[in-house]
This record gives C-alpha cells, structure tokens and sequence, in this order.
C-alpha cells in the first residue's frame, strides 16, 4: 500500500479540514506530517463547526487511527485545549490518536521568542500565528529542541537547559520576560504535559510502515500551503516547514516511492493571511466582496485575510512541486455574484512577461496578466452533482483543467461535508 497526500497549492486555508474529513472514510489511519497549533482546520457537519489546530482532520469519523507526525510541533497547552473541547462533545481521542515520539515540543518560551522576532523584524514582520513554530524549528535544526519523547526520561534536566538558552536569547532580544508570569506560563504547560501522557506515544514511523505492510490505506493532511514552504514558498514570508510533498515523507517516516496519490487543494480564488507578496491581491470593492462572501478571517487569530483572483502562475509552480495527481477546488460558491471572474495566466516583471514565480517575489513589482471569464452568476449551494453545475462554471473548470493540465476530481460549493461534488 501506498500513502495518499492531501495539501494545500496556495497560501493556506484553501479548505484542507473539510475535504480530509470528507475523504476519511475511504482510508484506515489520518496522519499530519508538519505544522503545529499554527494550522486552523475547520470541519462542518450536522450543523456545528469545528476547528482544529494539531489534531487531524479525520478524528470525528469512526473507526480511524489518526497520527501526529514526527514532523509535527506540539503546543502541550494548545494539544489539551483542543483534546479537551473534542473530549467534551463527545469524540472518544484515547482510542483514535496517537502521537509520535519524535515529534517536538513548544516551550513557552518559544512563543515569546516568536513575538520577540517579530517585534525585533519591526516593518519587514512576517505576522506570523505567534504560536511559536520558527523558533521551535529552529531548535529542531539547530539540534537543541525536546521531543515528545524526552518526556519519558531526564525530562526537567532537559527543560532546563532549553529554558536557560532561551531566556538568554530573549534577554539579548531586549524582551526578558517577568518572571511570575513565565513561572504561570510553565505551570500550565507542565500540566498540559502530564495531560499530553496520557496519550498513546508511539514510534510513528513504525506504526506507518507497519500499517502499509499490512495493506492498509493512511492519508496525509498538510497544514499550510505549497506557497508558505520554508524551501519554496514566498521566503521570507513562509512558515518553518517543508508544506510540499517531501514533507510527508520527512515528517511521517515514508519513503518517497510509497507516495501514491497527491490530492492539491486550491479556492477558487486566493488568499492570504499575514505580510508578503500575494501578486493576485485585489484593494478593491471585488476584494472585500469576496472576503465578505467567502469569510475569510483567520480561523487560528481572526486575522482578515488578504483577498485576491486566481493565480495560476503560483498553481503551476504548486503543482510542478507536489506532483499532484487530483486536483480539488474549494470554495466555488464564493464567485457566484460575480458577473466576471479573472484568472492570473502569467506574471509581467520589468516589462517581461514570465510564467514562474520569481525568486525575489518580495523585492520585485509584479503584474498580472489576466484572462477574463464570464462568471455563473447562479446560487450553487445547493448543487449535488456535475450535472447541474451552470454552464460557465463548467466552462472555468475545463479553463483550469487546461491551464494546469491536472483533473479537478473533487469541486466544493459550501463549508459543509455535504456540499462537497465528486466528479466522473
Ligand atoms: P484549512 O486551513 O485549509 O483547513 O482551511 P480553513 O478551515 O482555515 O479555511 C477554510 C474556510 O472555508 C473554513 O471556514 C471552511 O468552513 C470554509 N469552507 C470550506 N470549503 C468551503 C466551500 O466550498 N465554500 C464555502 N463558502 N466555505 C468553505
Ligand atoms: P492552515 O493549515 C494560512 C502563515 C502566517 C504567516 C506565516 C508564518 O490553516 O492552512 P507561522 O506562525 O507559521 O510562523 O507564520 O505563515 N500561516 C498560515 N496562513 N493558513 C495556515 O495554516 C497558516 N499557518 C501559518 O499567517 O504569514
Ligand atoms: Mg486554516
């Protein structure tokens, strides 16, 4: 057996919760891979809403095993809230997650030392979740984090160490923190860890495996998007993991050529939250029609997120990177005022015009090339097959069909499971 990839092509929140939940069925084990409490994954069904940071997205279907990756950061006191509000409605964690030994620990302290850098970047900030994810990785690659693991033995000795490295980093960064309010931020994580024990700890990468071996089926949730890839997205605007492809393999313990399919999630539209460049941004009353249509406030700090058309300069690249195979479109009813939808085709720099993504996306002045489409100008809310789908919506799918030489297999008119359209 091989492992099936979900991610997100674009800036995030392309809708990555909701198809994973809607796909679950169809597979045996959930695995995140990257990312931490910085993702907000949000599910909806039998009229309630749900948001999930580092839990994956299959953990409200029955029968599943869903996996925290190795690749994964854990927040102990994000993992509790979130474990504990599931708990509370109903949804039976112990038995359907497991969380790899391998995977590394937020300290409170990293979370400062995140708000630190911003407040250090002044106006180059990246605004980031400010939940601690560079600094942590940074740990993990500087060779000085604490894993899940590390709990089992010698853990406060350890602590120690990390904390003194920190607080030292912070006092060079001017941002020493008070110290009855660091000594509350450790109490409540040194709870939230005796609560994170409780959980099965497994070696992920094993369980995996084994779990292939044994012809069972595993799909990958990616947090973030190919865009905020720490190698390949628009650095340094990105998040601190590999959001493409690889990063299942590196994150979950699978090899390369245990890859089968790679679903690409994409709005059909863009956004993004946080600084950066973003060459499909609308400033206009189109923009705040589609933020306002398509509630695009963050779901992890309530952030607006910046709204724009379609960039298939960006979704090329994505795709060329990932290797997708199926392409999924989120988010479809968003457009359905609009009398006229753009598609960004190429990009015009200096006077050039190019269809990759720069390497300095953020130094240079970048124009898009649009091609205008008519729009469908029909409620599609309720639509439950291809069949009733209008025609100019078809029409933009065989435009994007082309353009990204990729099927879109799966089409979303709506944020609930069953607003969701399997194509033939
Ligand atoms: P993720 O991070 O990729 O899981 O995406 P988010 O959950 O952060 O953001 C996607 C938002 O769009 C959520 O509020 C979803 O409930 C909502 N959503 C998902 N699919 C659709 C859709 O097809 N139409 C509409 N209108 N909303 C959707
Ligand atoms: P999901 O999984 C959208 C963005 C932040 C910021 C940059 C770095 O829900 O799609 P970080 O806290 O990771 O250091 O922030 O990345 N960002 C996201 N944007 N969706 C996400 O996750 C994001 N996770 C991080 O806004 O610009
Ligand atoms: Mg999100």
């Amino acid at each position: 057996m091989k492992v099936d990839v979900l991610l997100g092509l674009q800036w995030g929140d392309e809708g990555k919760g909701k198809v994973v939940d809607v796909l679950t069925p169809r597979y045996d084990t959930v695995a995140r891979f990257q990312g931490g409490p910085n993702a907000g994954h949000t599910l909806e069904f039998d009229g309630k809403k749900y948001v999930l940071r580092s839990i994956p997205s299959g953990i409200f279907q029955q029968g599943q095993t869903n996996i925290i990756g190795n690749g994964v950061v854990l927040d102990p006191v994000l993992f509790r809230e979130e474990a504990e509000a599931l708990e509370a409605s109903g949804t039976d964690l112990k038995e359907r997650l497991k969380i790899s030994r391998k995977a590394h620990l937020i300290l409170p302290t990293h979370r400062l030392l995140d708000a630190a850098s911003e407040r250090a970047k002044g106006g180059a900030k990246i605004g980031t979740t400010g939940k601690g994810i560079g600094p942590t990785y940074t740990d993990k690659t500087a060779r000085n984090g604490l894993r899940v693991g590390d709990m089992e033995h010698d853990f406060d000795k350890k602590y120690a160490v990390a904390r003194d490295l920190h607080l030292r980093r912070l006092e060079a960064m001017g941002a020493t923190p008070d110290p009855e309010e660091l000594a509350r931020l450790e109490k409540t994580w040194f709870e939230a860890l005796e609560y994170l024990r409780r959980f099965e700890i497994v070696n992920s990468e094993y369980l995996v495996n084994n779990l292939l071996a044994n012809g069972k089926s595993v799909l990958c949730e990616g947090a973030q998007g190919t865009m905020l890839d720490v190698d390949f997205g628009s650095y340094p605007f990105v998040t601190s993991s590999n959001t493409v492809c690889a990063g299942a393999c590196t994150g979950l313990g699978v090899a390369p050529n245990k890859i089968g399919r790679v679903y690409g999630i994409f709005k059909a539209y863009c956004t993004r939250v946080g600084a950066g460049p973003f060459p499909t941004e609308l400033f206009d009353a189109t923009g705040k029609e589609i933020r306002d249509r398509g509630h695009e406030y963050g779901a992890v700090t309530g952030r607006e997120r910046r709204c724009g058309w379609i960039d298939l300069v960006a979704l090329k690249y994505a795709i060329m990177l990932n290797g997708v195979t199926h392409l999924i479109m989120m988010k479809s009813d968003v457009l359905d005022t609009f009398p006229e939808i753009k598609a960004c085709t190429a990009y015009e720099i200096d006077g050039k015009e190019s269809s990759e993504f720069p390497f300095n996306a953020a130094e240079v002045n970048i124009k898009p090339v649009y091609k205008t489409l008519p729009g469908w100008q029909t409620d599609m809310t309720g639509i439950t097959s291809e069949r009733q789908f209008p025609k100019e919506f078809s029409d933009y799918i065989a435009f994007l069909e082309k353009e990204l030489a990729t099927p879109i297999t799966i089409v979303s008119v709506g944020p609930d499971r069953t607003q969701t359209i399997e194509r033939d």
